[in-house]
C-alpha cells in the first residue's frame, strides 16, 4: 500500500497526500490536519522544589479559606444584628439597606474565598501530572474502577490533606459554614415581615422610618420631579400628574425609599363619570388621587387611558377603573389602588386630607 492509499484508507479522501508522520496535506498544499504535537516539557513548580515555597502557598490558600469564613461570619452578623431599615449611602448607587449591602458583601467573600482558595491550592500544591486517557467504552472495566478508587486514595494522600492539617481545618470550616448563607434566607426569610412599613408613608406626616409615628399634618401635593405645588385650577379634565408629598424631595437621605411608597397619581374626571360616592367625597370636584404602587407586586402604575379612565400597570397588565374606586378590572392584581383623600387649602392648592387608610403596594400576610 503506498502513501496515497494509506491516507484514503484513513478517511482523508483520495486527493490527500501523506507527506510524513507529522501532517497530512491536500493536493493544493493546504494542511488538512496536524498531528497532536504532544505536551510541552514538564516544568516543576516552586512548591515542588522548595518546602518553603510550599509552606508559603499553604498559608496563602489557608488565608483565602479564612477570608471565606470571615465572609460567612459577616453575613450571619448582618442578618441578625443589622436593622433592615438602616440605610447606607453608596456613591453612584444611592441609598440602600445597609443589611442588604452587608449580606451581599458577606456572601460574595464567602464564595470568592472558597473558589480562589481551591484554584490556588490546585495550581500550587496538588500533583500536576499530565494524564492522557484513551477513548474506551463508557463503563470502565471492574479492574479500571478498582484502579480509580486506588488512585483516588493515593492521590488524596498526595494532596497533602493529612500532612497539612491547617488546610484541612480551614477548608472544613469554610465549607461547613458556607451552607449558612444558603440556609438562613430559606429558613428565616430575608428580613422581617412588612408589618406597618407599607401602612406608614410620608403622607402620614413625614419620614416613615423607624421611630415614633409622625402626627398627621395636611401636605401639599407636589409635581414629581419639579417639586412645585399644584393648584386645583391647574388640573384640567383628562390631565394626569405624578405627585409626591411636600417635603419628600427635600430629604437628605431615604428619598428613594419614601418615594417608592408615597408616589401618587392625580387625575381629573368629569364628576358625572365617577360611579363611587366615596371616591367623589375623597376627591375635589372630580380631582382624585390614587397610590401609584401596583397592588400586584409593586410596579409603578404609569399608563392612564384618558378615553376609558383606565390605569394600566405595565408589568403584568393589571388594569384599574378610575371611575369606580380604582377597582381591578383585568390582570393579576387582587386589590384596588388605595385612594388618598384630598382637599384644597386657603390658597387653592391641593393638600392631603388624611394619610392612606390602608397599606399601599402588594398584598402580604400582615396587611390587615
Ligand atoms: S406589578 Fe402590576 S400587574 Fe404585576
Amino acid at each position: 500500500m503506498n502513501d496515497q492509499d494509506i491516507t484514503a484508507a484513513e478517511g482523508f479522501g483520495k486527493d490527500a497526500v501523506r507527506l510524513d508522520e507529522g501532517h497530512v496535506v491536500g493536493q493544493g498544499g493546504i494542511p488538512d490536519r496536524f498531528e497532536n504535537p504532544g505536551l510541552p516539557p514538564h516544568v516543576p513548580r516552586g512548591a515542588d522544589l522548595s518546602e518553603a515555597a510550599a509552606k508559603r502557598a499553604e498559608k496563602q490558600v489557608a488565608g483565602l479559606f479564612t477570608l471565606s469564613i470571615l465572609g460567612t461570619v459577616l453575613f450571619v452578623l448582618a442578618y441578625f444584628l443589622v436593622d433592615i431599615r438602616t440605610m447606607a449611602y453608596l456613591p453612584g448607587i444611592g441609598d440602600m439597606s445597609l443589611q442588604h449591602v452587608l449580606l451581599g458583601v458577606g456572601m460574595g467573600l464567602a464564595l470568592l474565598g472558597i473558589g480562589l482558595g481551591a484554584v490556588h491550592w490546585a495550581k500550587t500544591l496538588m500533583p500536576d501530572e499530565e494524564v492522557v486517557e484513551m477513548r474506551h467504552p463508557m463503563r470502565s472495566s471492574d479492574a479500571d474502577r478498582d484502579e480509580v478508587v486506588r488512585i483516588m486514595k493515593e492521590e488524596g494522600g498526595k494532596a497533602q490533606l493529612s500532612r497539612r492539617p491547617l488546610l484541612k481545618y480551614t477548608l472544613g470550616g469554610a465549607m461547613s459554614l458556607f451552607a449558612l448563607p444558603v440556609l438562613l434566607p430559606v429558613l428565616g426569610g430575608l428580613g422581617p415581615m412588612p408589618q406597618k412599613s407599607m401602612s406608614l408613608t410620608f403622607w402620614n406626616g413625614g419620614p416613615s422610618g423607624p421611630g415614633e409615628e409622625p402626627a398627621f399634618t395636611p401636605m401639599r401635593l407636589m409635581r414629581d420631579p419639579e417639586n412645585t405645588a399644584i393648584k386645583a385650577s391647574d388640573v384640567t379634565i383628562g390631565s394626569v400628574f405624578h405627585v409626591l408629598p411636600e417635603g419628600l424631595l427635600d430629604l437628605e437621605h431615604g428619598v428613594l425609599e419614601e418615594k417608592a411608597k408615597a408616589a401618587v397619581l392625580l387625575m381629573r374626571l368629569d364628576p358625572s363619570d365617577i360611579k363611587s360616592q366615596k371616591e367623589l367625597d375623597w376627591g375635589h370636584q372630580g380631582i382624585v388621587a390614587y397610590s401609584k404602587i401596583c397592588t400586584h407586586v409593586g410596579c409603578p402604575v404609569g399608563l392612564y387611558e384618558q378615553g376609558t379612565h383606565h390605569l394600566l400597570c405595565p408589568c403584568h397588565q393589571s388594569t384599574f377603573d378610575v371611575t369606580d374606586d380604582c377597582k381591578v378590572i383585568f390582570g393579576p392584581a387582587k386589590r384596588p389602588l388605595p385612594q388618598l383623600k384630598i382637599t384644597v387649602d386657603d390658597e387653592g392648592y391641593l393638600v392631603s386630607a388624611q394619610p392612606f387608610r390602608e397599606a399601599v403596594g402588594p398584598s402580604f400576610w400582615e396587611r390587615g
